[in-house]
């Protein structure tokens, strides 16, 4: 009997096999060049996206481009977001760039992958005004892109290959991790939530978690290859295992996750409020591993306008939610999305806002303008207000964001806390750069061999967002 299981293990087989012809083909075109092949991997939107881009340059590399930084090179791999408008317009805008080097160099091939490319105005657009694209696809067959290279290699044509949907989850393929010691692990992937505004559950598909055994064979393996952190991806992580054939929840998931040895920290994003329960947040209080910091996007302050959002909870919940957080987890630090200029946004509704920011005081704060997503049913919403007051909206939420967050960023001021040293300081080389357990940055002097290590840190002098620090 084919089941679900051993029809993508056939998948994963045939993906390889297709990866083991493209080696002998580019080994061979890299000895009549007298160069190696070169690729450019270039990736907007979430940490989903960064993701299957991990994914698409293992694939690369295991056919045998080598990384390049410049976007000059034998291949370049655009993955797209489309979450606000501005995310489309840079795709084009690069795009048209791309030309000039596609004269010089014409066996460049360019693929353009993602979100994007989901919606069929956008392929349409492609077709017609920049016929120099190659390969076209979407977020539900990165695991093809050999296949995809292949059938491009072997015809004339553009090569297009988007999935509506997909059932499937192919595993074990291989992928090029961006840093040696903490990963991100898919546990799940798509969306129900169908927030009004927000295009994703369309070009992501519907939720499907991935079985438990997976999870935690990969995460066993990466710590095996030296990493010690993870960051569980998914658009709505509490609402992990629901699907399952034996179902499980993301507290237990997390319970399991935390039994692997070696593991020192769990990361997780993104909590969408009206799943985060209770039994997650017990588990989080006694854990060991997972990170004091939670991603709890509130969106909007006003309950009307989170009704209009189709988000299910109410300011209130939201209020209660984070008061029970707070005292199950005192250290915990509290970051948020919030989208400004909603169409139904009154005066009334963002100082509903400001007087939620105020209250809960967050670590940070994402704020976007809101962006119209075209086939959405906020999309047809009228606008209450103007795009002058917006704009107002906008920068005086900004302000009061940042103000707080300065306060309550430099809460462990002259604390000594330990941090996983994640680089060299990006403006001055003889500091690093570390991240504490609550997800704030600490820049201190050291060299580059401590990079991947854990360390203890004084922290001197909070900079607003960061610490300077010391190594103790
Ligand atoms: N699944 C996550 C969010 C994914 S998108 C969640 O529910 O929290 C990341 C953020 O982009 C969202 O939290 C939201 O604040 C913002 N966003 C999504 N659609 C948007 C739109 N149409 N305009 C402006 N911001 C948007
Ligand atoms: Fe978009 Fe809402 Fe799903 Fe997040 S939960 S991805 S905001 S629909
Ligand atoms: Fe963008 Fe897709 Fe992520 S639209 S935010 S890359 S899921």
């Amino acid at each position: 009997m084919r089941t679900e299981q051993n029809i993508n293990e056939l998948e994963a087989l045939k993906q390889k096999e297709i990866m083991e012809r493209l080696k002998v083909r580019i080994a061979k075109k890299t000895e009549e060049l007298g160069r190696p092949l070169t690729y450019c991997s270039v990736c907007f939107g979430c940490q989903m996206n960064a993701k299957d881009s991990e994914k698409l340059e293992g694939i690369l590399e295991t056919i045998g481009y080598v990384r390049s930084e410049s976007e000059d090179a034998d291949f370049l791999i655009m993955n797209t977001c489309t979450v606000r408008e501005n995310a489309n317009l840079r795709v084009y805008g690069r795009l048209g760039q791309l030309k000039k080097y596609k004269k010089k160099n014409p066996n460049m091939l360019i693929a353009l992958c993602g979100c994007m490319m989901q919606e069929s105005l956008v392929v349409e657009k492609i077709k017609q005004s920049y016929r120099h694209v190659d390969i076209i696809f979407g977020t539900h067959n990165v695991f093809k892109l050999a296949e995809l290279i292949e059938n491009k290699l072997n015809s004339k044509g553009m090569v297009i290959d988007i999935w509506e949907g997909t059932t499937e989850i192919v595993e074990d393929l291989p992928s090029d991790r961006k840093y040696d010691f903490k990963c991100g692990v898919n546990i799940m992937f798509g969306c129900n939530n169908f927030c009004s505004y927000c295009i994703v559950p369309y070009v992501r598909g519907r939720e499907r978690s991935r079985k438990p055994e997976d999870i935690i064979a990969e995460i066993k393996n990466l710590v095996a290859d030296g990493v010690v952190e993870v960051m569980l991806l998914g658009q709505n992580v509490n609402s992990y295992g629901k699907n399952l054939e034996n179902p499980l929840s993301f507290a237990q998931l997390l319970e399991q996750i935390e039994e692997i040895e070696g593991l020192k920290r769990i990361r997780f994003m993104t909590s969408h409020p009206k799943d985060l329960s209770d039994e997650l947040i017990a588990v989080m209080a006694k854990s060991k591993k997972i990170c004091k910091h939670l991603h709890l996007p509130m969106q909007s302050g006003s309950t009307k306008v989170l009704a209009d959002m189709n988000r299910r909870y109410t300011k209130e919940d939201y209020l209660a939610l984070v008061e029970k957080i707070k005292t199950a987890i005192p250290d915990i630090s509290l970051t948020t999305d919030i989208i400004v200029g909603f169409p139904t946004e009154t005066e009334a509704d963002i100082e509903e806002t400001l007087d939620v920011v105020r209250k809960v005081r967050f670590d940070s704060a994402f704020t976007f303008i809101y962006s119209k997503r075209t086939g959405t049913p906020a999309a047809t919403m009228e606008f209450a207000a103007t795009e002058e007051e917006i704009k107002e909206r906008f920068d005086r939420l900004l302000k009061e964001v940042q103000d707080i967050a300065k306060e309550t960023c430099s809460k462990d001021q002259g604390k000594i806390m330990e941090v996983l040293v994640e680089g060299l300081d990006e403006q001055d080389d003889s500091l690093l750069t570390g991240r504490l357990s609550n997800n704030i940055l600490v820049h201190f002097p050291g060299d580059a061999s401590l990079i991947g290590t854990f360390q203890n840190v004084k922290l001197i002098k909070s900079k607003g967002f960061y610490y300077i620090g010391e190594r103790v």
